[in-house]
């Protein structure tokens, strides 16, 4: 049975979620499911944002379906090629034989690579700045590329002031029946937009500064994002928090240990160094064991802390497989301007610290707090000792 909701007089949201999907993009725990949206305007002409992943492509189909009502489309706009909101391209062409896909050049190449056809008969394309006039309605296309593939674009609806804003604004999970910003509590959600946000388009922040440069210059009242729930009250918020992550100003004065450890004695030492941050007043304090939490966690919590301790064993000469894992994916999501401390373990030549240093090094404005403490094999006095003076030298630096 269809599933749509009314946005406004000409807009319908036809989007759909499912609890039973785990797994994002291969990658990224979603326990709560994801959601897909796609958006439809009855104009003059017919205009479908967007469709959705096939996992959920029956239920979509159903909803566009009733919500055409035996009319046809007569746009389908792409804002990027990523097959989570992709997929149906070919069955739209298929079925509404009418229809031209409205598009920019890059996205007409990747058309083809991924349906063997570019449609250039049925495109309509658009660059930075067109405009498409549907009757009442005029949009306006940007492109943002990189937020999150390099063809990607926005739309601006001139008429409604709605901003269709492709991947960025998204969240993980899937919604529970409500739409907008208004219909639920929006701080509930943060964790997820930020872990969104930062695995998916963190490592682009120059990109999204860009594109927030020209969503300024737009009055918005609805960013309609292709993942998650619609924006109108909380635009300002959300905006605010899109600033913060995009230029890699971490939010809060606050310490991430990440540490591995094999047969406990590492743990022991990053629970210590917790504690003693706790007992000295910072409160807060997040420990993350690297073999137990998803990094796509602690990568979104590296955007919010100021202070990140790296602890590891020592791993046939390297670092713990799944720490060095944790920084390389650091790394590739340009994470910056952090103070950075190391404890390091190993029973017969410890070489984490010195590894993990190396690795954290090639990352921008990264300042290392000394000393590094090295452990062998278990805490002794001289390693507690160490430790405290570390935790002084953290908290010295906040
Ligand atoms: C697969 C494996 C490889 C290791 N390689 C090294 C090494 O190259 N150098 C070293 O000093 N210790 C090495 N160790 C020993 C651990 O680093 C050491 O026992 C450490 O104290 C373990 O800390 P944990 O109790 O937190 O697991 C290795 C241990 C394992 C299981
Ligand atoms: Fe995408
Ligand atoms: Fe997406």
């Amino acid at each position: 049975m269809y599933c749509t909701k009314k946005i406004n007089e000409d807009y319908t949201w036809i989007g759909c979620g499912s609890k039973k999907i785990s797994i994002f993009e291969g990658m990224y725990p979603v326990p709560n499911g994801m959601s897909y949206n796609s958006y439809l305007l009855k104009d003059e002409k017919t205009v479908l944002f967007d469709t959705v992943d096939k996992i959920v492509g029956e239920q979509f189909l159903e909803n566009l379906v009733y919500e055409l009502k035996g009319k046809n489309i007569d746009y389908l706009v792409v804002s990027h090629m990523e097959p989570d909101h992709c997929s149906l391209i070919k069955e739209m062409v298929f079925r509404y034989p009418e229809m031209k896909i409205v598009c920019n050049a890059k996205t007409q190449t990747m058309i083809k690579q991924f349906f063997g056809e570019d449609y250039q008969s049925k495109s309509v394309l658009v660059g930075e700045g067109d405009a498409l006039n549907t009757g009442r309605h005029t949009l306006r296309f940007y492109m943002a590329p990189m937020v999150h593939w390099p063809e990607v674009m926005v739309a601006y609806d001139e008429t409604d002031k709605i901003l269709f804003s492709a991947d960025a604004f998204g969240v993980f999970g899937s919604l529970d029946g409500q739409l907008f910003d208004t219909q639920i509590e929006v701080s509930k959600w943060l964790g997820e937009a930020r872990r969104y946000y930062t695995n998916i388009v963190g490592k682009y922040g120059t990109q999204v500064q860009m594109l927030l440069k020209k969503a300024a210059a737009l009055d918005i009242k609805l960013i309609c994002p292709l993942h998650g729930f619609i924006w109108t009250k909380c635009i300002p918020y959300i905006v605010e928090k899109y600033n913060k992550w995009s230029s890699y100003d971490a939010c809060e004065k606050a310490v991430m240990i990440v540490y591995g450890s094999v047969y406990g004695h590492t743990e022991n030492a990053a629970q210590i160094l917790a504690s003693k941050l706790v007992d000295k007043g910072v409160n807060n304090v997040v420990l993350y064991d690297v073999s137990m939490t998803h990094l796509s966690y602690i990568i979104a919590d590296a955007y919010r802390c100021s202070h990140i301790a790296f602890v590891s064993p020592t791993y046939n000469n390297e670092i713990f497989t799944n720490m060095e894992t944790v920084i390389y994916d650091m790394k590739a999501h340009n994470i910056q301007n952090h103070k950075v401390a190391f404890i390091e373990n190993g029973s017969w030549a410890p070489n984490s610290g010195k590894k993990m240093k190396e690795l954290v090094s090639q990352m921008k404005n990264m300042t290392v707090i000394e000393p590094m403490v090295t452990i062998k094999s278990a805490l002794d006095e001289k390693g507690l000792d160490d430790i405290e003076t570390l935790t002084d030298e953290i908290i010295k630096s906040m």
